[in-house]
């Protein structure tokens, strides 16, 4: 039998550090509870000392997920350790993941600590995580740029404490593969005691090497774990992309000899529901979740594919979860058939409430679009009406006008807190007249940084979904919505990063000093 390799994802952590990623409670739930049917071996579900926010979504993971293990992320200090072990402590399987930064570079100008005293901090933290529970991981944060001699030392006395499970960051993106390996090895070889733990690596994608740097930590470094997030979410330029590494040690195991636990026919559902919660749209190009992963254009490639596959295919789309654009209801369907396709869909559903929404939101689909494919119901679960934080902005109606010649004209009716109120406004397009109506009645204070439109499925008939991203007073939150008039996608997607806003949903970035 192979070895294992560990996929631990930290969409929900690293991931959500993204400038916009927040998530809130329900929604980093659902992503989890997807991440375990991905079978993900790790979840990190959060940094529960970062925010109350934080705290009960890591505590509400931990006490759903019964598959995989859940871990939280702490600074080196005893708070941070305790209120992870607390958020933890309904987790069928758990684990602390405490990090102290190890570079000159942190320690002096971020930290402020000197090198002995970082050390010990590192061993005392480790010694704390362990009084509750047995499964410690430790991170030297901007390992790849911390002197080696420092980091043995460091490494040797936290795994003597008893962490089990040793991550090393390259938290800048900075490394190159066959250096990062080397590393990786080097470290194992001069550790007496590195056999005492399973060595992991953490990779940015800050110059485009993170899944290669990562693959390098495996195959030169003897690394056994991988940390990754999906669509390659986080900080910057993101992490190391779950897809990614996961297909390749999958395509190519013939080379990496290295079994992986992940039930690959769930990726693109994973991909689309994080892209969907999130806002961050999936580049066509983007390798194995992308649109275009499996278009073949050209003439000499459909040729070669309809005559034989594998001239130009070296995976199935199918083996990683993309199902054909396949006409599933419409107008006639009813509520069983609507809830089967639900459950084929592996679409999480909490209660009969929430499916009888969905049905409702359904029909009225059904009403304007002849034709509602699968994509059309996943987007009928993104839908702005699914989180209980949503109820304070209610789209009631919208009416609009434009014409050759004339300034776009929109009068909207909003329900706040209840209450109705209506306004019009004009302006530059039709999209910008809606949300100005809507500003006229909330006077939100927001700053709109992105605005875009995509085709959930092809044709012109395709329902749109739209995203926004708002920032007000340091918080960013995404909005999204889909509908077949764009101008009421536009408007949902915005009232939905309105009642975000509104909801006190906060966040702190975990590396901002410790
Ligand atoms: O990038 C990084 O160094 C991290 C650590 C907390 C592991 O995310
Ligand atoms: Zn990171």
């Amino acid at each position: 039998m192979a070895e294992k390799l560990i996929i631990f994802d930290t969409t929900l952590r690293d991931g959500e550090q993204s400038p916009g990623a927040s998530m809130t409670k329900d929604e980093k739930l659902r992503i989890a509870r997807q991440l375990e049917k991905l079978r993900v071996d790790v979840i990190e579900a959060g940094f529960a000392a970062s925010s109350n926010g934080d705290f009960e979504a890591v505590k509400a993971i931990a006490a759903t997920i019964r598959d995989s293990t859940v871990c939280s992320l702490s600074r080196a200090n005893d708070r941070d350790i305790a209120r992870a072990a607390e958020a933890l402590s309904g987790a069928k399987s758990s684990r602390i993941h405490t990090f102290i930064a190890t570079s000159a570079l942190h320690m002096e100008k971020k930290l402020r600590m000197t090198p002995e005293q970082v050390h010990e901090q590192a061993r005392l933290a480790v010694r704390f995580a362990r009084k509750f529970t047995d499964n410690v991981e430790f991170s030297p944060e901007d390992g790849s740029r911390s002197d080696i001699d420092f980091l043995c030392r460091v490494i040797e006395d936290v795994i003597k404490e008893g962490a089990t499970t040793i991550n090393f960051a390259d938290t800048v993106g900075y490394a190159v593969p066959e250096m990062f390996g080397q590393l990786v090895r080097t470290l194992r070889e001069r550790i007496p005691n590195s056999d005492k733990a399973v060595w992991s690596v953490h990779c940015h994608n800050d110059l485009g090497m993170a899944v290669a740097n990562s693959l390098a930590g495996v195959t030169i470094g003897g690394a056994r774990q991988i940390e990754c997030t999906i669509n390659g979410l986080g900080e910057r330029a993101g992490n190391t992309s779950l897809e990614e590494v996961v297909m390749a040690l999958k395509t190519r195991r013939d080379f990496f000899g290295l079994d992986v636990g992940i039930d690959t026919a769930q990726i693109v559902p994973t991909s689309k529901l994080v892209s969907g919660i999130t806002g961050f749209a999936v580049q066509p190009n983007k390798a194995v979740v992308g649109a275009n992963a499996f278009a073949h254009a050209s003439g000499i490639h459909q040729d070669g594919v309809l005559k034989q596959r594998d001239t130009y295919e070296i995976m199935r789309a199918e083996d990683v979860g993309w199902s054909a654009n396949k006409i599933v209801l419409g107008k006639l369907s009813g509520r069983n058939a609507f809830k089967q396709r639900v459950q084929e869909l592996g679409i999480p559903v909490d209660s009969e409430t929430e499916l009888n929404a969905a049905f409702a939101r359904f029909k009225d689909l059904a009403d304007r679009k002849s034709d509602i494919f699968d994509e059309d119901i996943q987007a009928l679960f993104s839908d702005e009406s699914v989180t209980p934080e949503s109820e304070h902005f209610k789209l009631v109606s919208l009416a609009q006008s434009s014409e050759t010649g004339e300034r776009p004209h929109a009068e909207v009716t909003l329900s706040i807190a209840g209450r109705e109120s209506r306004k019009a406004a004009s302006g530059n397009g039709p999209v910008d007249a809606t949300l100005k109506a809507i500003e006229a009645q909330v006077d939100s204070g927001s700053e709109l940084l992105l605005y875009s439109v995509n085709a959930i499925t092809t044709g012109t008939e395709s329902q749109g979904e739209v995203t926004v991203r708002l920032s007000r007073a340091g918080r960013i939150v995404n909005g999204v919505g889909a509908d077949p008039d764009i101008i009421v996608a536009s408007a949902k997607a915005y009232i939905n990063a309105l009642n975000k806003l509104q909801s006190n949903l906060e966040r702190v970035n975990p590396q901002s000093g410790v």
